[in-house]
């Protein structure tokens, strides 16, 4: 079993998309083990996109991480940072396969609905980021 993290962004959950994307969550497979809405500091979106902080989006992305309320989340699977990618789709929602979160609900590259850690590096920082160990179920076979 593995561990990665995802953001339900702001533009999905300001347009009500939470519960759809939720829904698509479970159906990939996905066991839930921490879940949270919350608002991103300007200090955290900035340290959160940190490695993009030279690329010529950064400032409008922390403007749009910071605008509302996000749902933050851990979730398990198999394989589950490939798995989460591949359910999230590509970046850009032009590019993104049919069935995938960005394709349904993306409305640009930026306002792209879904995060999700690209490798088990970054899911080692970005899961603790957010979550206290406390805070996270543990991993049971009859969850
Ligand atoms: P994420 O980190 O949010 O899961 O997205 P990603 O890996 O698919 O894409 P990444 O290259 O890491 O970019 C992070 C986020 O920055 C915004 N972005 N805007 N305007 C642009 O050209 C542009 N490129 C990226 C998106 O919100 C993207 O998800
Ligand atoms: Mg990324």
């Amino acid at each position: 079993m593995e561990r990665t993290f995802g953001i339900i962004k702001p533009d999905a959950v300001a347009s009500g998309k939470a519960g759809a994307i939720l829904e698509m969550v479970e159906r990939a497979g996905f066991r839930i083990r921490g879940m949270k809405m919350t608002r991103l500091s300007r200090a955290q979106a900035e340290a959160f996109y940190a490695v993009h902080r030279e690329r010529p989006f950064y400032a409008s992305l922390v403007n749009f991480m910071t605008e509302g309320p996000v749902v933050v989340m851990v979730l398990e699977r198999e394989d589950a940072i490939r798995a989460w990618r591949e359910t999230m789709g590509a970046t850009n929602p032009a590019n993104a396969a049919e069935g995938t979160i960005r394709k349904r609900f993306a409305e640009s590259i930026e306002r792209n609905a879904v995060h999700g850690s690209d490798a088990p590096e970054t899911a080692a920082v970005e899961i603790p980021f957010f979550f206290s160990t406390a805070e996270l179920l543990e991993s049971s076979a009859a969850a």
